[in-house]
């Protein structure tokens, strides 16, 4: 049977990619140290080892390893930023010595925010990125830039079979449900369902672009299954911008909620416009998004209700 390591899936996007590993036949084995998600999401068939990935090391032989470790929200990285970076570079390098062991083929969740403040919008892969080296959002940018080079240093001088995603917002059931997390759907969600103020950063003119988790997943196991696609980076997002705060707006809508919007002090290095440019992903995997906003947010929006009091 094939065998699967995934860091940090027991998170959103792990435990979707570990669902579909089990029902291919993969044998999976999760490390999450639990530090961003708090229930097990993972099915009882999962092997879940509950440790930091800096700190695991592991003899056994796979077929696949997917690096998702990371804490991925704004307000919770800015907070931890050494253990932000600790995971995509320490952790990344005990991701890639396992694959290399293993000869396995290595999957690695960038992000969209590895290009900072955009200048090109939809942005493609060959966009090289506008970020503060520094800024309170380094500790994440800057800890996927690393992680790239690393990743793509282990493809030049071992030859591994490595393939990079840049995610671009992805939503859906089983986001944490928590407003604090600050992610921004499950946010305005639980903001609107409490009839408290929908909080916006800056104006809400600030665009970004939303992908729901099934299109995620499809575009995931085409990146790990496909041959010839080794040393490749995609974008995997939606190439359709909206406004923060018509996303407020619509929200507001589908919950009938009677909040307010409120504006509030724009974050530092907030990029102003996001969008995907999918051009690659479409011509060599094959995959665009299906699932349209509006239907993806009545999805979350459903099972967020069951969450969130
Ligand atoms: N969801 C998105 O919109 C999005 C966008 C861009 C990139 N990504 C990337 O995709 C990956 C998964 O994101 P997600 O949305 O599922 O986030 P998540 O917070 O739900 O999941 C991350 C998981 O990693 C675990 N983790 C964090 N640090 C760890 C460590 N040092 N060792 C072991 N486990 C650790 C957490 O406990 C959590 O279960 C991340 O790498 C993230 O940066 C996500």
């Amino acid at each position: 049977m094939p065998r699967m390591l995934i860091s940090g899936g027991n998170g959103f996007l792990g435990s979707f990619l570990a669902e579909q590993a089990i029902k291919e036949g993969i044998e999976v084995v999760v490390v999450d140290d639990f530090s961003t998600s708090s229930e097990i999401n993972v099915p009882d068939e999962v092997k879940l080892v509950r440790k930091k990935i800096e700190d695991h090391d592991d003899e056994s032989r796979y077929e696949y390893v997917a690096h998702l470790a990371a804490r991925p929200s704004p307000e919770d990285y800015i907070t931890n930023p050494i253990s932000t970076l600790l995971s995509n570079s320490i952790g990344t390098k005990k991701m890639l010595d396992i694959a290399l062991r293993s000869n396995a083929v290595f999957l690695y969740t960038s992000s969209s925010e590895v290009y900072g403040e955009a200048a090109i919008i939809p942005t493609p892969e060959t966009y090289y990125g506008y970020v503060n080296p520094n800024g309170p959002r380094s500790c994440y940018d800057e800890g996927k830039r690393y992680s790239e080079a690393l990743i793509m240093a282990y493809y030049r001088q071992y030859g591994l079979n490595v393939r990079i995603q840049r995610p671009f917002n992805v939503y859906g059931p089983r986001i944490r449900p928590d407003g604090q997390y600050g992610r921004v759907i499950p946010r305005f969600v639980a903001q609107a369902l409490k009839g408290e103020p929908i909080t916006i950063h800056g104006d809400g003119l600030q665009t970004r672009s939303f992908l729901y988790v099934d299109d995620w997943v499809r575009a995931t196991w085409s990146m790990l299954t496909r041959d010839n696609i080794s040393g490749h980076v995609f974008n995997i997002g939606s190439p359709d911008q909206i406004s923060v705060a018509k996303l407020a707006q619509t929200i507001k809508e589908l919950t009938s909620s009677n909040s307010r919007l409120e504006m509030t002090e724009r974050r530092e290095d907030d990029p102003t416009r996001r969008a995907a440019d999918i051009t690659k992903a479409k011509s060599i995997l094959g995959w665009e998004p299906v699932v349209g906003l509006h239907q993806g947010l009545q999805e979350t929006v459903e099972w967020l209700r069951g969450k969130i009091r």
